[in-house]
């Protein structure tokens, strides 16, 4: 069903609750990547640009004791929203009280008013995480009317987002979110064929739910990245020392036998014997020595994955094929990145997280037709779980 879009309301004179997803990576006080905030300047532009005021608030982190507070504190946020943004940006030190309700009142139109962390609550009593109804009612209570754009977090049901739309009149998605359910929701509702998946990473456990769903909606899954390494043991192959999930050699078996052929395995890798980036040996999966660990998959892998991959419409990626991040095992990575980017007329969409990271920090972000800005809620939403911050949304 169609969701109502920023766009399409009123927003003149109107205050505007604009739930992002500002959870960016830090390091010392200093935002170290801000895709994010960048994701969502076009809906805070276009409410500030149609004559809205715009109040804007996120999570950062997670709570649990008084300490995580000054660690999760989302001023630097704010601040690094008035540079990218190019306008002032209000922001009160508080997720309640009377200063934060006079600065909302306040607002004219074209403002930009920011609060703090609003897992600030969570110290007491888990409000925001919990979706305390009084807080969403609270929360409500600032604005007029509520835009989430908060896709990262739409797996998660918080008094910021389905708790504040259940307590205002009108709730639409921004532009980010609007976006991800174009490319993700359209992968999962209705994939233009054929529909390749791959699936990298480390662990086949964090995957269980995403591989069973892909499998029977993807033509075909491309597995790379350590996860493929339980596959191949459960096939019976020698692995050496490579890392692998033992507790579940037999869920693996299950997947392989459900799979009816889908599943696509690496055929080589780059092994060494020790976890360290120095440069590897190309090996087939079939001829591993006790001391070997796989770190790549290998170019044979590459090519077999260009076959399947040649005439799909619409791919979806989700993990890296090695060690990325270390130069020697970056070619499986590299090489996927590159598939995808020449790929003609095909909806090229990269999962949130190391994937994402991966195509990025290798220069291919502006080659794929999107890069989720989710790492939880993309894997939850290609698992085709209802996500609440979507569901909270109005349809039109
Ligand atoms: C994310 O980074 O995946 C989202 O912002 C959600 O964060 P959370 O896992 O702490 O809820």
């Amino acid at each position: 069903m169609a969701k109502k879009i920023v766009s399409d309301l009123n927003v003149k004179g109107k205050k505007v609750l604009i739930r992002v997803d500002f959870n960016v990576p830090m390091k010392d006080g200093v935002i170290t990547d801000d895709t994010r905030i960048r994701a969502a300047l076009p809906t805070i532009e276009y409410v500030i640009n149609h004559g809205g005021k715009a109040i804007v608030f996120s999570h950062l982190g997670r709570i649990k004791e008084e300490a995580d507070l000054k660690k999760n504190d989302i001023t630097p946020v704010a601040k690094r929203l008035e540079e990218l943004i190019k306008k002032p940006v209000k922001f009160v030190n508080a997720t309640r009280g009377k200063e934060l309700e006079d600065a909302a009142k306040n607002l004219k139109e074209g403002e930009i008013l920011m609060f703090q962390n609003t897992r600030y609550e969570d110290l007491d009593g888990k409000k925001e995480s919990k979706n305390d109804p009084e807080l969403g009612k609270y929360w409500a209570s600032l604005g007029d009317v509520f835009v989430n754009d908060a896709f990262g977090t739409a797996h998660r049901a918080a008094a910021s987002n389905v708790g504040i739309a259940a307590n205002v009149s009108e709730t639409a998605a921004g532009f980010l979110l609007e976006k991800e359910i174009k490319y993700i929701g359209g992968a999962v509702d209705n994939p233009v064929r054929p529909y390749i998946a791959i699936l990298g990473g480390s662990k086949v456990s964090d995957k269980i739910g995403v591989i069973e769903a892909l499998l029977q909606k993807a033509d075909k899954v491309l597995i790379g990245g350590a996860m493929m390494f339980t596959f191949l043991k459960a096939m019976g192959k020698n692995i050496g020392t490579s890392r692998c999930e033992d507790d579940k050699l037999d869920l693996a078996n299950e997947l392989l036998q459900k799979a009816n052929g889908k599943l696509v395995l690496p055929v080589d890798a780059v092994v060494n014997k020790a976890f360290e980036d120095v440069k590897g040996v190309v090996k087939s999966v079939d001829d591993f020595a006790d001391d070997d660990m796989g770190l790549d998959i290998g170019p044979k892998t590459l090519e077999l994955f260009a076959k399947e991959l040649a005439g799909a419409k619409t791919v979806v990626w989700n993990g890296p094929m090695g060690v990325f991040e270390m130069k020697n095992y970056a070619a499986g990575t590299i090489g996927v990145c590159e598939l995808l980017a020449n790929l003609k007329d095909a909806n090229t969409i990269i999962g949130g997280g190391d994937s994402a990271a991966a195509a990025e920090s290798l220069g291919y972000a502006d080659k794929m037709s999107h890069i989720s800005t989710g790492g939880g809620a993309s894997l939850e939403y290609l698992e085709g779980k209802e996500l609440p911050g979507i569901t909270c949304v109005d349809n039109i």
